[in-house]
Parts: C-alpha cells; structure tokens; sequence
C-alpha cells in the first residue's frame, strides 16, 4: 500500500523536476521554476522515506530516527555552506557537490553488488554504475581543488595522456568481462581505482579557461551515475531524474562549448587557460598607450549619452557592483537615456551568472538582452561601459588566429563611440591574454575598484 503510493508521489515529483527545467528557461520563470523544484524533491524525500519504512526490516522508528538523522545531519551541513557561500564561489560549490553524487553511485553499487542477485544485467549495471560515479568523484575534486585555488589551474601534460586515457578504458572493458564471468568484488575494486584515476586525470589535464565546461560536464556525469544508482536500487524516480541532470548538463556543456567556439573534444583532451588575472607576460602588454578618465568624465559623458550598453563581467561579481550599477541604470533611464545590458554566455565564472547578479539587484528583465540579441546595436551605441569584463569584450578573439581565445564569439563593444573599461589595473582576464580594446582609440580606463567608481559616478548624477 504504501509502496504504490509512494510510486504515485514519484510520478508527481517526477513531472515537478520537468516544470521546473522548463520553468529555469527563462529569467521571468526561473523563480517559479526553483519552487516546482523544491517541491518536487520535498515530495521525493517524503515518498522515499515512506518507501524506506514500508520495505525496512527494522521497526519502524528505528528506519525513521536514522533517516531523521541523516537528514538532519545533511541540512545543517546544507544549510551553513549555502548562507556562507560567496556568489564567486559557486563553481567550486557546485564542483564539490557533484563529487558527493559521484561517491554516493560508488558506494551504493558495492551496497547493491554485496547484497543483491548476481546476475548479469544487475551486474553491468553496478560496474557502470560505480565507473561513472569513481571517475565523477576524483574528477570533481580536481574541479572543485582547481577552481579555489587549491591546486594549480594549469593543464597537467602527462606524454601520451590520451592515450593513458584509452588505456584506462580498455582496462575497465577488461575487468568488466572478468567481473561478468566470476563475479567477486577484486575485479570490482581494481576498476574502482583505475577509474578514480582516470577521474583525476581527465580533469587535472583541462585548463583554467575550460574549467565551466568541465564543471558542466561533470554534472551531466553525475546525472547519469545518479541514473546508474536508480537501475541498481530500482528506484524510478532516480533514473528520471538522473537522466535529466545527465542531458541538460550534456546539453549545457554543449551551448558552452559553442559559446566560446571550442569544440567539446577539444576541451575533453585538455585547452588553455592557466591562472587568471595575471599581469601580462613581457612584450604582450606592450600593445600602445592607453587613456585613463575619471569617474566626472564618466558621468559627463553619461549626461550627453542618448544610449549606453553596459557590458558586465567577472569583475563586477568581485566589487558586487550590481547594486550601484542598478541604480546607475534607473537614474539614467528616468533621464530618458536609452540603458541595455549585453550578456556574454560566459560572462563571469558560471552560466547565467551576470543575470543573476542583475535580477538580484532588480535590473529589469527585458533591458538584459544576450550577446546575438544586442551585437547588431552596438555600432549605434552611445557609450558602453565594460564593467569588470575582459576575455569576453577582446577583439584578439577575432583579429588574432594565434590568440588561446581565437575564434571565440565576443561583444563587439569596440564599434561604439565611446568605451569606458571599468577595472583595477592593465592585468589580463581568465585566459591570461592581453586585451588590444584597453588601447584602442575610443576607449578609456577607469581604473579602481568597479563598485566605488560606479557610486562615485552616482554621486555626480542627479536623481530622477
Ligand atoms: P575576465 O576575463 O575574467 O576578466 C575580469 C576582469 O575583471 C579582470 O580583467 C579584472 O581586472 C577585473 N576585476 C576583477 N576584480 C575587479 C574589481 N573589484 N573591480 C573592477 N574590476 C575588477 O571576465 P569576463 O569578461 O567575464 O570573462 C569570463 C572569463 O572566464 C572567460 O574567459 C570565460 O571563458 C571564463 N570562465 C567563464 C565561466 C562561465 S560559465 N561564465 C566559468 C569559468 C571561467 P583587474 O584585475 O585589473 O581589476
């Protein structure tokens, strides 16, 4: 009785995590999204708990006081990490967070081997199962280590890593045919540690520059190692919602990939990118000279605008400069200046990342318009304002085949009449490559920590 119903509840929750998909879409619905989300898991727990009192061969108190543990335990930890956590900590959260999917798959196949029917398919499904989870935990670590700083973000170039890469995976095919023929747990534990190992590699071979992508794609992995654990546990609502995390994380991996013109294999096998926010090598920087305002010039400059495009990045995420630049925005528009934002999709260090800065600070949606939306405007555009943004507005993208970012598509700001660069100093972005807008003819630097020159900017433009 109670497993059927908890089977009905699954259905439910199961259609909430589409909603909620289609609701994180688009910024109008991604609220709402979030709640369909929200309820959908709250019903998940409920119906599994269910489940887990109804098939427990302990009494039942017992089965619900370890549950309520568990998942007091989980909340508090939950709770804590997600009111500290910075916004320009995020990919490293979420890094660290698919490592746990990936250990829960590994543990939960050796639980499932141990205690279940050794016959084939449940036995290809643990070894898939505890490959893709192993591979997913080391991998994530690397991620989550790489993206805090914790280790070196720079690519580790072992000789002959694909092929050390396709030598794993041989091994694994190896062990799985041994693993099916006499089943025991030896043939098990030696592909646990190879494909922790591959984990590890795959990932510590990637560069900084492509650690998004990474970060993406191992959260489609841990879709499908969460997949895996459904098979294994015969858990309905696992598979469906694996499968879902699996492809929208392959299909976001994809649009990241296309965004900043690498192809996803070439990412796979190890790309560019190393430390990030370095002064430029000798030479490099040596690209011209390079005019700095200050922020009266900036406001006077606004005074006379008709149209202003504001193009933000990482740096405004650092100086939490959305507030100010909100503000900014709506004085500005009361004037009857015409005020858009152009978003990269890789603005920043997470995708949607600048609109969620924005919406947090109330920018109207419908003035946040994406890169296609708004490149065709800026040749006609007063004044932009590049705040906090670099690798995402640099013409050596498309001028300069030898450049590590050649060929990725960037905001055009160089068309306009006016650039103002809002950030510290001449040091490079994410990429670590040099950016020939800081010297061109129509730009200035404005140079300072982006949120105090943005208020000194408010302080010289009236209200209303
Ligand atoms: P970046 O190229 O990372 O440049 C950010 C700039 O902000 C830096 O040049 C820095 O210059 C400036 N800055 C930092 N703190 C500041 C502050 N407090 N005030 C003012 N300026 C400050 O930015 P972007 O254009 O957003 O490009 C994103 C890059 O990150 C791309 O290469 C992308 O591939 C990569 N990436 C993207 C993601 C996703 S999914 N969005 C994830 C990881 C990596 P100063 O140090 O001189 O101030």
């Amino acid at each position: 009785m109670l497993t059927s119903l908890a089977q009905a509840v699954y259905l439910v929750a199961a259609l909430l995590f589409v909603l909620s998909l289609a609701g994180l879409s688009t910024q109008e619905t991604a609220r709402r999204g979030n709640l369909a989300g929200m309820a959908g898991m709250g019903l998940a727990l409920l119906a599994t708990v269910l489940l887990a009192a109804d098939v427990s061969e302990r009494p039942v108190p017992v089965t619900l006081l370890l549950i309520a543990m568990a998942l007091a335990i989980g909340a508090v930890v939950g709770t804590w990490r997600a009111r500290h956590v910075e916004m320009t900590q995020m990919p490293e959260m979420i890094a660290i967070l698919h490592s746990f999917v990936g250990l829960a798959a590994v543990l939960v196949g050796y639980n499932s081997f141990l205690t279940g029917e050794p016959d084939a398919v449940h036995l290809v499904e643990v070894f898939l199962g505890v490959l893709i989870g192993a591979v997913t935990f080391t991998g994530s670590v690397v991620a989550y280590l790489k993206l805090s700083g914790r280790i070196r973000s720079a690519p580790l170039a072992l000789p002959g890593r694909n092929l050390l890469n396709l030598a794993a995976l041989v091994v694994c095919a190896g062990l799985l045919a041994w693993f099916l023929a006499a089943p025991s747990v030896l043939p098990l534990a030696l592909m646990t540690v190879v494909a922790l190992a591959l984990g590890w590699h795959l990932v510590a071979a990637i560069g900084g520059g492509d650690m998004p992508v990474v970060v993406s794609m191992l959260n489609s992995y841990s879709g499908w190692a969460a997949a895996a654990a459904g098979f294994m546990l015969g858990n309905d609502l696992l598979i469906v919602v694996g499968a879902l995390v699996g492809s929208s994380g392959a299909i976001l991996s994809y649009l990241m990939c296309r965004a900043m013109n690498r192809s996803f294999v070439s990412v796979i096998l190890g790309g560019y990118g190393t430390e990030g926010g370095t002064t430029p090598a000798a030479g490099a920087g040596e690209q011209g000279e390079h005019r700095e305002t200050t922020a009266a010039e900036v406001a006077e400059m606004l005074r006379t605008a008709r149209s202003v495009v504001i193009t933000p990045g990482y740096g405004m995420a650092v100086a939490k400069a959305q507030y100010p630049v909100a503000e900014l925005t709506s004085r500005l528009r009361a004037q009857g200046v015409d005020v858009r934002f152009a978003v990269h999709p890789v603005a920043g260090r997470l995708p949607g990342h600048m609109n969620v800065l924005l919406a947090e600070a109330k920018v109207p949606y419908d003035i946040v318009l994406e890169m296609d939306e708004i490149d065709d405007d800026l040749a006609a555009t007063d004044v932009v304002l590049v705040i906090g943004a670099n690798d995402t507005v640099n013409p050596a993208a498309l001028d300069d085949p030898s450049s590590p970012i050649a060929g990725m598509p960037v905001l055009e700001v160089w068309k306009a009449k006016q650039v103002v660069v809002f950030k510290r100093s001449m040091a490079t972005g994410y990429a670590g490559v040099q950016n020939p807008l800081f010297f061109g003819e129509n730009t200035v630097m404005l140079f300072g920590d982006a949120k105090d020159q943005v208020e000194r900017i408010l302080a010289a433009v009236p209200v209303g």
